[in-house]
């Protein structure tokens, strides 16, 4: 079968994602599969690209988030920005993706808005093209932090207080007076977040009132709908989810252990300083049979395909909320998912393999 893997994109994650097909790429089966390589600039310009691991940036610094996760991640992920080998076939600016050409299936690497939320797989459903992970509702929902929530809450699993600041809400004195208040009621720290948004860009952990207009504006550069989450004291414990031949199992479940240093799981602690992620999370048979159980249930309550990545805390007093569910996780080498799946027995290749023919199925 033809496969393209569209990555890059328009979301502040766009550097991510070409760490992600970077790694894909590397370990897709090419006996099996024709790979399409299309790279989606910041910008919105589609292009083929190279399909060679190592040469994936587009040329000329086009691309300009990749090099900056490149130059800083520098000797871990490996991400040289040479230029393209071949030609590079490039779209107008919000063009249609023609260079897609004829393709069996898509495998949408993208990370954020424009890619992970909905907005490429309707373009994929509109062009009957068959695409691996969730459509369009169970991706932007979970994209979404606030509608995760309440359709998580809606089925019973746990989730931890929080508090929404819509665009409007900032436009008037008294709608920032009325946020305020209400976030005050959720006790300090808060966590100040784009609701729509990942890889903890944009996210402020605020300690003190005082703090926390900068952290709203902060937010809001990335979406103008901000959420805003109470601190939760716990463990933070991740698990997959993939779609067998039978339906949704999980993985074993992975344990983020934040470097010393850092006030929590941010971008820099993330991908930069590679916090240690311990596979399988020491949890005891119980809580690990409860949060492989947990983690298919969100799965299902968003109504997920193909893959997910739920990322839960386990509260001090033993109870389990779920803090987001992520429809396209990162697969970058330091990444949990694909990590957790060869801990259960799933190596990298043969997971893109489940999740292409699950597409195709
Ligand atoms: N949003 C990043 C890519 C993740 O969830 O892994
Ligand atoms: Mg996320």
């Amino acid at each position: 079968p033809r496969v393209a893997i569209v990555f890059g994109g328009r979301s502040s994650e766009h550097g991510v994602s070409v760490v992600t097909a970077a790694s894909v790429l590397r370990a897709i089966d090419r006996d099996r599969y024709e790979v399409l390589p299309v790279g989606i600039t910041s910008e919105g310009r589609w292009a083929l690209v190279s399909d060679e691991p190592d040469r994936m940036a587009i040329a000329g610094g086009r691309m300009p988030q990749v090099e900056q996760v490149a130059e800083s991640t520098e000797g871990q992920l490996a991400l040289p920005a040479s230029p393209v080998s071949r030609e590079v076939v490039w779209t107008e600016p919000g063009a249609a993706p023609k260079v897609l050409g004829e393709v069996d299936v898509v495998l949408p690497l993208l990370h954020g808005p424009w890619g992970e939320d909905g907005t490429l797989q309707g373009l994929l459903e509109l062009s009957g093209v068959p695409y691996v992970g969730s459509g369009v509702l169970a991706s932007a929902v979970g994209m979404d932090k606030e509608y995760t929530k309440r359709v998580l809450e809606s089925f019973g699993i746990g989730i931890g207080p929080y508090t929404v600041v819509r665009p409007r809400d900032w436009e008037s004195e008294q709608g920032r007076e009325a946020a305020r208040a209400r976030i005050a009621e959720l006790g300090l720290p808060v966590f100040v977040k784009p609701c729509r948004a990942g890889s903890s860009i944009g996210i402020t952990k605020v300690k003190d009132l005082a703090e926390l207009d900068g952290a709203i504006a902060e937010a809001r550069r990335h979406d103008p709908k901000v959420i805003v989450e109470a601190m939760l004291s716990g463990r933070e414990i991740e698990c997959g989810v993939l779609e067998f031949e039978d339906g949704p199992r999980a993985s074993l479940p992975a344990e983020v252990l934040v470097g010393e240093g850092y006030e929590f799981y941010d971008f820099e602690a993330k991908y930069i300083d590679s916090s240690e992620v311990r596979i399988p999370a020491e949890l005891g048979e119980e809580h690990t049979a409860e949060i492989r159980r947990q983690a298919v249930a969100a799965f299902e309550a968003l109504g997920c395909e193909g893959l997910a990545r739920v990322d839960f805390f386990l509260l001090d007093d033993g109870r389990w909320v779920v803090n987001e569910v992520n429809t396209l996780p990162g697969f970058t080498p330091i990444s949990a998912y694909p990590k957790m799946w060869e801990a259960t027995g799933v190596p990298y290749a043969e997971l893109i393999d489940r999740l292409l023919q699950a597409a195709l199925r």
